[in-house]
Parts: C-alpha cells; sequence; structure tokens
C-alpha cells in the first residue's frame, strides 16, 4: 500500500480528491486545514470505521464542531449516551411503517407544485429545478415531522438556509447569519405555536415535547427541543432536494434511461397518482435514484476523528487523526464501477448490487449512525419522481456549466434551470 501526502486544492475539491484516490492506495495520507488526514478508498475499512470499531471513531472534526456551534446541537452531532438516548427517542418516528404514512402528503405537495410547472410548459420560461426541489422537500419534511404547514414561507426560507449553510465554513458572513437567523425565526414560531396547541399530535415534535429523562424526569428544554427541530429540517431537506436535483440533471442528459423510466411509469399507474404501495412495482424508478446519488452524493464526504491509534492495513492511524469517508470518490472507484462516469441505473439491479462489496456504495452511511432518514428520503425522492416523469420531461437550458459545488451538501452551482415540457 503507498501512502502519499497531499494538501487539497479547496477551489476544486472533488478533482484533487478524486486524484488521490486514485493515486493514493487504499489509505491515502493529505492534509486537511493544518491537520493529518486519511482518505480511505478501501470499502473494507469504511466499514471498520463505521461499523466493526466505531467506537474508536468520534464525530469531532472541524465541520461537526462548527455545526453544533453555529447552528444546532442535535442527532447528528452529539455523542455518546447522549447520542444513544436522542436516536433511541426518535427512532419509532421513522419506522418503515411509520415513514409510509407521509405518502399522500408527498403526492399532493407534488401535484400542487406540477400544477405551477404546467404555466411553465405553456410559456416555455425556464424553472430553477434545484430551487423546486427546495421547497418541495422543505414544504413535506416540515409538515410530516411537525404537522406544520409552511407553504407561504418555503420559498423564501428555503433561499435563506440554503444560501445560510453555504457559508458554513464562515459562520460569521452576513449570508449565514440570514441563513441561520430565517431557520431560528420559523422554528421558535414552530415551538411556541405547539405549546398553545392542545390538540394531540402524533408527529416528532409530539415525542419530542414527551420525552422524559430516565434519572430526572426532566422534560426537554425549549432550546433542546430546537435543536433536534433545526437538525431534523436541515438534515432532511437539502439532503433530499439535492439528490433529486442531481437526478433531473442526468436523465436530461440520459435520454434511454429516461425513456426507460417514463415507459414503467405508464405501464404500471396507467395515469393514476403514484402511492406508497406501487414504489415496488416500479423499480426503475428506483435504480435511477441509486444511481444518481452514486455520481452525486448528497452527504459526499463524512469525517470522524480516532480516538485511540488504530491500525487499517499497514497504515497506522495515529490518535487524534482525521479520517475522511468519502462517497463521492468510492462511488467512482474503477475498481468497484466500469466506466464510473457513465448514467447507468442497470448497475443497481438486485443481483448486480449484491455482487458489489458492502460499502463500495454508501449514500446515508452506516453502521450505528446510519442516516435516520433515509426510509423517509427513499420514499419520498421515489414517489416524486415517478409522479414528476408520469407529466414532464425536462432539458437543460443551453449552455448552462453545471458544476458540482463544495458546500454543505453537494449541490449545483448557480442552480438548475431547465425547461418544462409536457410527457
Ligand atoms: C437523500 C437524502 C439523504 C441523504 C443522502 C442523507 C445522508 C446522510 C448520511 C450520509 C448520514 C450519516 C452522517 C455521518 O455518518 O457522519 C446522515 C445522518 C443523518 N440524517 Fe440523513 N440523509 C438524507 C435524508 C435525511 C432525512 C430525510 C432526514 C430526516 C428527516 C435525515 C436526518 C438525518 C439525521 C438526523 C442524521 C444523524 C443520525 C445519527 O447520527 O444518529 N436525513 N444522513
Amino acid at each position: 500500500m503507498t501512502t502519499t501526502e497531499a494538501t487539497l486544492h479547496t477551489r476544486d475539491p472533488f478533482r484533487s480528491l478524486l486524484a488521490l484516490s486514485r493515486r493514493g492506495g487504499d489509505v491515502a495520507r493529505y492534509r486537511a486545514g493544518t491537520e493529518a488526514a486519511f482518505l480511505i478508498n478501501n470499502p473494507a475499512y469504511v466499514k471498520h470505521v463505521l461499523v466493526d470499531n466505531h467506537e474508536n471513531y468520534s464525530k469531532g472534526t472541524f465541520i461537526n464542531n462548527l455545526f453544533k456551534q453555529a447552528i444546532a446541537d442535535g442527532l447528528l452531532t452529539s455523542e455518546g449516551e447522549d447520542w444513544w438516548r436522542q436516536r433511541r427517542l426518535m427512532q419509532p418516528a421513522f419506522y418503515r411503517e411509520r415513514v409510509a404514512r407521509i405518502g399522500d402528503g408527498v403526492t399532493e405537495a407534488t401535484l400542487a407544485m406540477a400544477e405551477r410547472w404546467g404555466s411553465n410548459v405553456r410559456t416555455g420560461e425556464p424553472l430553477d429545478v434545484a430551487a423546486e426541489m427546495g421547497s418541495l422537500t422543505l414544504r413535506i419534511t416540515t409538515r410530516a415531522l411537525f404537522s406544520v404547514d409552511i407553504s407561504q414561507e418555503a420559498d423564501s426560507l428555503g433561499h435563506r438556509i440554503a444560501e445560510g449553510l453555504g457559508y458554513l465554513i464562515s459562520p460569521d458572513t452576513p449570508e449565514f447569519l440570514r441563513g441561520r437567523a430565517g431557520v431560528e425565526e420559523t422554528v421558535s414560531a414552530i415551538i411556541e405555536e405547539r405549546r398553545t396547541d392542545d390538540r394531540e399530535y402524533a408527529d416528532l415534535l409530539a415525542m419530542l415535547f414527551a420525552a422524559r429523562d430516565q434519572d430526572t424526569g426532566e422534560a426537554m428544554s425549549d432550546r433542546e427541543v430546537r435543536d433536534q427541530v433545526i437538525t431534523l429540517m436541515l438534515a432532511g431537506y437539502e439532503t433530499t432536494a439535492n439528490a433529486l436535483t442531481w437526478n433531473w440533471y442526468l436523465l436530461s442528459q440520459n435520454p434511454r434511461p429516461m425513456a426507460v423510466l417514463a415507459e414503467e411509469v405508464r405501464a404500471v399507474l396507467s395515469g393514476r397518482v403514484a402511492t406508497v404501495a406501487d414504489l415496488p412495482q416500479l423499480p426503475y424508478n428506483r435504480m435511477v435514484l441509486d444511481e444518481s446519488m452514486r455520481l452525486y452524493p448528497p452527504a459526499w464526504i463524512l469525517g470522524r476523528r480516532a480516538l485511540a491509534e488504530d491500525r487499517l492495513g499497514d497504515q497506522v492511524i495515529p490518535a487524534g487523526s482525521v479520517v475522511a469517508l468519502c462517497p463521492y470518490t468510492m462511488h467512482r472507484n474503477p475498481a468497484f464501477w466500469d466506466e464510473p462516469e457513465e448514467f447507468r441505473p442497470e448497475r443497481f439491479t438486485r443481483d448486480r448490487a449484491a455482487a458489489r462489496p458492502p460499502f463500495a456504495y454508501f449514500p446515508f452511511g452506516g453502521g450505528p449512525r446510519l442516516c435516520i432518514g433515509h426510509n423517509f428520503a427513499l420514499l419520498e425522492s421515489q414517489l416524486i419522481t415517478a409522479t414528476l416523469a408520469q407529466r414532464f420531461r425536462v432539458e437543460l437550458v443551453p449552455d448552462h456549466p453545471v458544476l458540482p459545488e463544495r458546500r454543505f451538501v453537494l449541490r449545483p452551482r448557480g442552480g438548475l434551470p431547465m425547461i418544462v415540457r409536457a410527457a
């Protein structure tokens, strides 16, 4: 195994990470800012860090600490006993049967958006599909988890959040502060309203309010509830929005998969509105999403810090060093993917997926810190994709350059202007 010491270019981290992953062997040494870091390129070692020896790896990295301090200290960033307590408390809201209940809300919100798109079909006026997916998933997430309809605010709030989060790396900028103020204002209003509402709710917010500390019997403070709500809103909406945005981009560039998808949706639904019960009959729809998240995984890099010294193959990982697990580079590693730059949903047939090593594909992470919302995100994205593929074709506005941007989640720089046509 070779190791290489390199400093990543901050201007094009994707290219330099890819280059590092190609030449650096299973464990490539580099510098992240002032710190020694290791990029893991072997799926067995990803599994080691996330699953087998997860207790030795904390989330105490620069970005996680920044998120914790500047935005919210919730399930995404907590550790140890605190994390375990929070995860146990919230997990039931994300069980598959529970998540299946969001189906009608998803199609309802998608159909309302489709109605607006109808006027763009008539006029030929382009739409920013990135912004559209953002306000759609924000609306769906807040309604499903907190029973709140923020359709009035969704567009401007989504924009402010996305802008603000993008500046997480420098949290004293006015853009970041504006984004955070928007989120805090909305979330405080949601909590305040619920405190004074005496109706019965069975959503995640109700679970947070009902939670009692095992030892002291105390309820969560408003601040703790607020941090969890912000965490779930942010972790849930921008990731899903970007998965969908890249999905539309890739479909617009790949007419054959688009045609196969449209035919599947036509044959299975015969013009009906899609429901959760239809999803198992729409396997290609799911394969398209899996393939989009291969090329553009919204959570494109995960960081951990080694607590004690560890060993990955013959590479020693000193205590305190940063370990980077990078879906973006692993998902393009030619050892596991033929012609990795090509968009080919067929890679995700059941047999072919089963033949790959575990953790060659990990858009939702894995082990105990596996994304709590992955069933939610998959169900939501599949329903949205089927509903829109049934009605529209999208084309990229000519000459618009599409480049991934290094923000908190992977997103296209400057949005995704598209022309929509009727299917
Ligand atoms: C396509 C959409 C999504 C992607 C790609 C995604 C990806 C991820 C990944 C990779 C992690 C693990 C991070 C790590 O190990 O450092 C994670 C954790 C998490 N995700 Fe997601 N996520 C998505 C949607 C959602 C949704 C819809 C929700 C909630 C409604 C959500 C809530 C969370 C939370 C709370 C965590 C932290 C879990 C824990 O540490 O116990 N995510 N997500």
